[in-house]
Formats: C-alpha cells, sequence, structure tokens
C-alpha cells in the first residue's frame, strides 16, 4: 500500500489519503506519513470519526502520548489518553459563557505551539474531529521554518542565540485570564527556550514561538516583547496560512517543534465542537536540555 500525498499550500500541508486509520500501522505506510511530516509539517487525513483508543494507537506508532494535560482538575468527559478540545462538560452539557475551562480555553484562539511551556514540550499533536461547528471553529496553522527563510538576514542576525521564556499563565493572562490557584501555578514553572531551533528531520531552521512566551530573557521586556510579536506578525503573515474547516472525521497532525496554529472563533455557547487530541512528547529535545 502507498499512501496519496496532495499539496494544500504551495509552502507546507498536505492532504493523505489511502490509510486506514483504524488498523494497525503497516512499517511502510508509517515511513511514508513519516516523510510527508517531515517535509510538509501539518498533515491532514479525511476519513471516519475514530474511537479514542483508536486515535491513540495510531499516535503512538509515531511516540509517546503525552500523559493527561491536566491544569485545572475536572472531572473527565473522555478517558485519559487524549486532550478534550471540545466546549462540552462532563454531564454532555456546553460550558456556560463563565464557565472556567472555557475561559481558558479561549487561549487556544491566540497563535502558539502546544506544550511549549511544559518541562517535556510537545513533539507531534493529532487533532480529530467528532462534531463540527456550521460556521467558524476553523483551526489555522503555520510553518515557522518558512517564516524563518523568509526573514531579512539582519533579523536572522538578531535573534541568533535569543531565549524566550514560555509559560501557560502568560497566553491566558494576554485574554485578562488570571484565575489559577497557587497550585496550580506552582505546577507549571515557567520554562526558556531558544527562539531559533533546527528541525532536524528536513534540516531546516525554524521559530519557536508562541503566545505563551512572556519576554526574551537577557533583554529588557518591552524590547523583548516588541521583537516576539513582530516575529508572529511575520510567521503568521495570511499568505504563510493553512486554514483546516473541519468536517466529521478529519485527523490533523501538526509538527510542533515547526509551527504555530489557532482555533478560530465560533459560536460556543449554541453549538457543539467536539475535537479530541493525541499529543506526542519531545523526549529527544527535554533530554537534550538536561544535559546541557
Ligand atoms: C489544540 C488547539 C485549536 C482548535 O488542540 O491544541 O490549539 O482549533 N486547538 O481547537
Ligand atoms: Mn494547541
Amino acid at each position: 500500500m502507498t499512501i496519496v500525498v496532495e499539496k494544500l499550500h504551495d509552502k507546507f500541508a498536505a492532504r493523505i489519503r489511502g490509510v486506514d486509520l483504524t488498523k494497525p500501522l503497516p512499517v511502510d505506510v508509517r515511513k511514508d506519513i513519516q516523510a510527508a511530516l517531515d517535509r510538509y509539517a501539518v498533515l491532514v487525513f479525511p476519513g471516519a470519526p475514530l474511537t479514542e483508543d483508536q486515535q491513540a494507537d495510531f499516535a503512538e506508532n509515531f511516540g509517546q502520548l503525552e500523559r493527561s494535560n491536566i491544569i485545572m482538575k475536572v472531572k473527565a468527559r473522555i478517558g485519559g489518553r487524549l486532550a478534550d478540545i471540545s466546549n462540552i462538560d462532563e454531564n454532555e452539557q456546553l460550558f456556560g459563557e463563565y464557565d472556567r475551562r472555557r475561559m481558558f480555553s479561549l487561549g487556544n484562539q491566540l497563535w502558539h505551539t502546544d506544550s511549549s511551556f511544559k518541562k517535556i514540550p510537545a513533539k507531534y499533536s493529532m487533532l480529530h474531529a467528532h462534531v463540527v461547528t456550521p460556521e467558524g471553529g476553523e483551526t489555522q496553522v503555520v510553518d515557522t521554518r518558512v517564516a524563518y527563510e523568509t526573514l531579512p538576514q539582519k533579523m536572522k542576525d538578531r535573534i541568533d542565540g535569543l531565549v524566550a521564556e514560555h509559560s501557560i499563565f502568560t497566553s491566558r493572562a494576554k485574554l485578562g485570564f488570571t484565575d489559577f490557584t497557587d497550585e496550580e501555578r506552582a505546577s507549571l514553572p515557567p520554562v526558556a527556550r531558544p527562539l531559533v531551533r533546527s528541525h532536524k528531520e528536513s534540516g531546516r531552521k525554524a521559530l519557536y514561538l508562541a503566545s505563551h512566551i512572556s519576554h526574551i530573557c537577557d533583554m529588557n521586556v518591552p524590547d523583548g516583547k516588541m521583537l516576539v510579536r513582530e516575529l508572529l506578525e511575520h510567521a503568521t503573515q495570511k499568505e504563510f496560512i493553512y486554514e483546516l474547516k473541519w468536517r466529521v472525521g478529519d485527523l490533523m497532525i501538526w509538527d510542533n517543534r515547526c509551527t504555530l496554529h489557532r482555533g478560530r472563533p465560533y459560536d460556543d455557547t449554541l453549538h457543539r465542537r467536539d475535537l479530541r487530541r493525541a499529543t506526542l512528547e519531545d523526549l529527544e529535545y527535554a533530554a537534550a536540555e538536561e544535559a546541557a
């Protein structure tokens, strides 16, 4: 079996056909998918809804699942192998306007890369649609290798070697959401990571950006924030964006080491949107940090 790869954007992103995501993945197919992922950074698989175990089992072909990313302790609606990216509570009701989980989730509408604020950052995210909205709720992605490569040389020189501090509480505070307990804050201390990294599989450099960044280390705060803003603006310019209008059964994979994404608004107190994410840890990166 060979996979069919169709480009979705002239700079990155591809649609993959010819894979049955519900079955164990043959080695050659896994290799073909990995090669497409290395090249395109974002892959979209149209298909039928997967159970939690089917989605998680498929994901495990590409690494180790992130252990449940609980910041807010809630009674789970789905099992522990996936992250619940829905607007639905444990009683299958829509979150109310003032629900803390809803306000927290709004942060997903800011450009970010997953778990950049965690000790073990995310390598791949695999988001799958069970219920989609009639309008809005798209997910947008950009390739930050493209963003890096299109920077003026002067900017490349300026950001070479710079390190940024990431925290989940920074992105939430950007929307004015600061309702966290001391215990929650203590559970996720900020982490410092280079602004530019090398994407090993493609040999290309990538910007490592996110709304989780509070400031640049060893730089005055306003200059650092301004720099991050400018880089984010550059990386997310219109021509660089691929937008997925979700259909039930779609699975989108992105490489968090070299992409940014954000959800788009929708009428979330009226319509259900049920997406579930398998997240794979970047253990190699965490180990390299530990050793440094
Ligand atoms: C995510 C995420 C955006 C969306 O699942 O990591 O940011 O469109 N999702 O729901
Ligand atoms: Mn995300």
